[in-house]
């Protein structure tokens, strides 16, 4: 999964191009700067690498998803479907917006089940963010012929599967607009960081002028007198963000996802011998992202017993219905209303009266998958472990 593993001289190379001429800001400093634009530039390499027309670059992933948000204009009174199976920041940012989130399931790509969809859609839906989970595709045509069915715009969250492609198509350039995530464990990192795609210049220029206090970007003055069409915030890339991602990007396919490709195939190969082990959905195998190895258990009593035995031999596995950042049942905070402000909002109105709740019971098909499934990460790096693995896969095998 993570980019840090490979930064290494052309990381240090484009860094130093961006202190050498004192310019950390992505806007502005035009002599000084002497043609080097990093973030603008990281911007046009990943749209191209991508296949979409327009790139914005912001602060962080959640960024990514409140600026997405804003483009479309979602507040107060609206509602966004999206799976019971994320990290926290995909609802969050809904919440942020003023929206409210609707959980529906997962089926067994282990991200959002298009044919839930139809059961979650009100007449306040205005948005559905399907997140493409641990590297691998959401069955996104099926979700966007449902969406397209209903009218409503997809919001594809690709923080997790940076690179990831359905038949040679770049995820997150099938719906209105895509987000990424370039934060420290993230498959492409910048330390911290985003991207918005998308193919429509409207939205392109309503999340651009959001992601900087409203700035117009009026190319014939000065920044201090260009003009605001709406108000905004500040969810700005800074240029050395951009100028890791540079570096990153030149990586991605060749180094990253090609050794994650050689080091998942290997425990794979392992695991495939057992005959009780079934493994995650993926669409479109050839353009996964290859950042997770995820398989499935006959009971969770059996998924239990071989996790036990992974763990006690050194293999990192995750249980993710144990995980408490990305598993509705384990959002407790979520479930018990729990917020700073004063009022209640977002769970009550601004007079107290209540406004959403939240049930843990709510997603039985959610629930019943991830207490299937153990998940072993893959690196980049992992000849050391790699051997230490398939020893740990053998002795659990024997526990089922
Ligand atoms: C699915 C998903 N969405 C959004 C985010 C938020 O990204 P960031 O950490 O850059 O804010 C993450 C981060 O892990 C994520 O996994």
């Amino acid at each position: 999964m993570p980019g840090f593993e490979v930064i290494g001289k052309e990381e240090e190379k484009e860094i130093l191009e961006v202190l050498k001429r004192k310019t950390l800001f992505r806007y502005e400093f035009d002599e000084q700067r002497q043609g080097i634009y990093k973030v603008e530039e990281f911007e046009k390499e990943f749209a191209g690498y991508c296949g979409v027309s327009h790139a914005l670059a912001v602060s962080s992933g959640t960024a990514a998803l409140r600026v997405a948000l804003a483009a479309l204009g979602i507040g107060p009174g609206d509602e966004v479907i999206t799976q019971g199976f994320t990290f926290v920041a995909t609802w969050e940012a809904i919440f942020d917006a003023g929206a409210i989130p609707v959980f529906a399931e997962i089926d067994d790509t282990l991200c959002l089940d298009p044919a839930d969809i139809q059961k979650r859609v009100s007449e306040r839906t205005k948005a559905i963010i399907p997140v493409h989970m641990c590297g691998s595709q959401a069955g996104i045509v099926e979700i966007m012929e449902e969406a397209d069915r209903l009218n409503i715009p997809v919001i594809e969250d690709t923080a997790q599967a940076c690179g990831g492609k359905l038949k040679g198509k770049a995820l997150g350039s099938f719906g209105k607009m895509g987000t990424f995530s370039f934060d420290s464990v993230k498959t492409l990192t910048t330390g911290e960081g985003g991207m918005v795609i998308t193919n429509d210049k409207d939205m392109f220029i309503r999340a651009s002028e959001y992601h900087d206090h409203g700035h117009d970007h009026d190319p014939n003055v000065g920044r201090g007198l260009e003009k605001r069409s709406f108000i905004g915030l500040n969810y700005r890339m800074m240029e050395l963000q951009g100028a890791l991602g540079l570096a990153q990007l030149k990586k991605l396919d060749n180094v990253i996802l090609a050794r994650q490709r050689e080091n998942k195939l290997r425990i794979k190969e392992a695991l495939a011998g057992i005959d009780q082990i079934s493994f995650r959905s993926i669409p479109d195998p050839q353009g996964d992202i290859a950042s997770f190895l995820i398989f499935f258990l006959p009971t969770e009593e059996k998924a239990k017993a071989f996790n036990s035995v992974l763990t006690e031999e050194g293999c990192p596995t995750v249980y993710w219905y144990d995980n408490t950042w990305h598993y509705y049942e384990r959002w407790e905070h979520l479930l018990a209303s729990k917020t700073l402000i004063r009022s209640g909002y977002p769970f009550r109105t601004e007079s107290g009266e209540p406004r959403c709740a939240y049930e843990a019971a709510s997603l039985p098909k959610t629930a019943k998958l991830l207490s299937l499934c153990l998940t072993i990460p893959i690196n980049i790096n992992m000849e050391e472990q790699i051997p230490k693995i398939l020893k740990a896969i053998e002795k659990a095998e024997k526990a089922l």
